[in-house]
């Protein structure tokens, strides 16, 4: 153990399979969020949409009471980056709108995030397209390290890479915030940075699962949060995307506890064949 590092939460077979039933509620409640995401409507009704899904799959929500968090979900829209706090505000066609929530199940955490442009193909900036596009396979690509890599450091590696080698205008991966550990509490060591840095992490084994959450802008760096103390917005008002989903490593390879299959349809591409933990 690295000195001053938090120690890692290694899971059983059968620990996974409890956070996976919280992912897959999360996944489900998360799809209803989403197909409610139309112009006119609030995100404090997305807020509730959301909440009475857990509730009807028996699930709890870890985001609710969070350090005093008032919601059970994250809507953050435009230059809003995390932690848009849910409420009057109206979505409009053409708001990039990210929505990040979480489940628990008997005690076990799942976290997961989608960004969607209101109002469907015919209101969306093609520049904001190509940033969510861009952000969500960068993500893959993260997930894709986990099965491929030896360490916890080639995740951000691979993501940093695929963000690079885009053809275009460059988007920024923002560093301010990051990926990380998650289990009996939704943030755990370690820490799984979106970038290329010289710290190769810990391994990649067994019993790791991890939340990985790129959060890309197509401008500068620099955040700054409101006065509501949560909501973080890019300080040059460009617009932001965040892609998250939960992933376990486990003996037979690597599993997206966040979707229905797994990561199979979006992993396939890129090489890696997930596998249902046993
Ligand atoms: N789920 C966020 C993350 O991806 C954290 C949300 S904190 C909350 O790590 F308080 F807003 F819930
Ligand atoms: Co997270």
């Amino acid at each position: 153990m690295a000195f001053g590092q938090p120690r890692i939460e290694y899971k059983t077979t059968a620990q996974m399979r409890t956070m996976h039933q919280a992912g897959l509620i999360l996944d489900d409640a998360l799809g209803q969020v989403l197909a409610a995401a139309s112009p006119g409507v609030t995100t404090g009704e997305l807020d509730a949409v959301f909440a009475a899904a857990l509730k009807a799959a028996g699930a709890t929500s870890n985001f609710l009471g969070y350090h005093g968090y008032p919601g059970t979900i994250c809507t953050s829209m435009n230059e809003e980056v995390v932690h848009g706090i849910p409420g009057s505000r109206v979505l409009a066609a053409g708001d990039v709108l990210s929505v990040d929530g979480g489940a628990v199940v008997d005690g076990w955490h799942s976290d997961s995030a989608r960004t969607t442009i209101v109002g469907g193909p015919g209101a969306e900036d093609p520049a904001d397209r190509r940033l969510s596009d861009i952000t969500e396979e960068s993500m893959w690509r993260g997930i894709a390290a986990m099965a491929t890599g030896k360490f916890v450091g080639d995740i951000g590696c691979a993501i940093d890479d695929y963000v690079s080698a885009q053809p275009g205008k460059r988007l920024g991966i923002l560093e301010d915030y990051v990926g990380h550990g998650i289990g009996t509490e939704m943030h755990m060591a370690p820490d799984v940075l979106n970038y290329r840095s010289k710290h190769r992490g810990p391994k990649l084994r067994p019993g790791l699962c991890l939340a990985i959450e790129p959060m890309l802008v197509r401008g500068g760096l620099e955040t700054a949060t409101l006065a509501d103390d949560w909501t973080v917005v890019t300080t040059d008002r460009a617009r932001a995307a965040h892609w998250e989903h939960s992933v376990a490593v486990h003996d037979g390879g690597i599993w997206v506890l966040t979707a229905a299959d797994g990561g199979a349809a979006r992993l396939a591409p890129l090489g890696v064949t997930p596998v249902p933990l046993g």
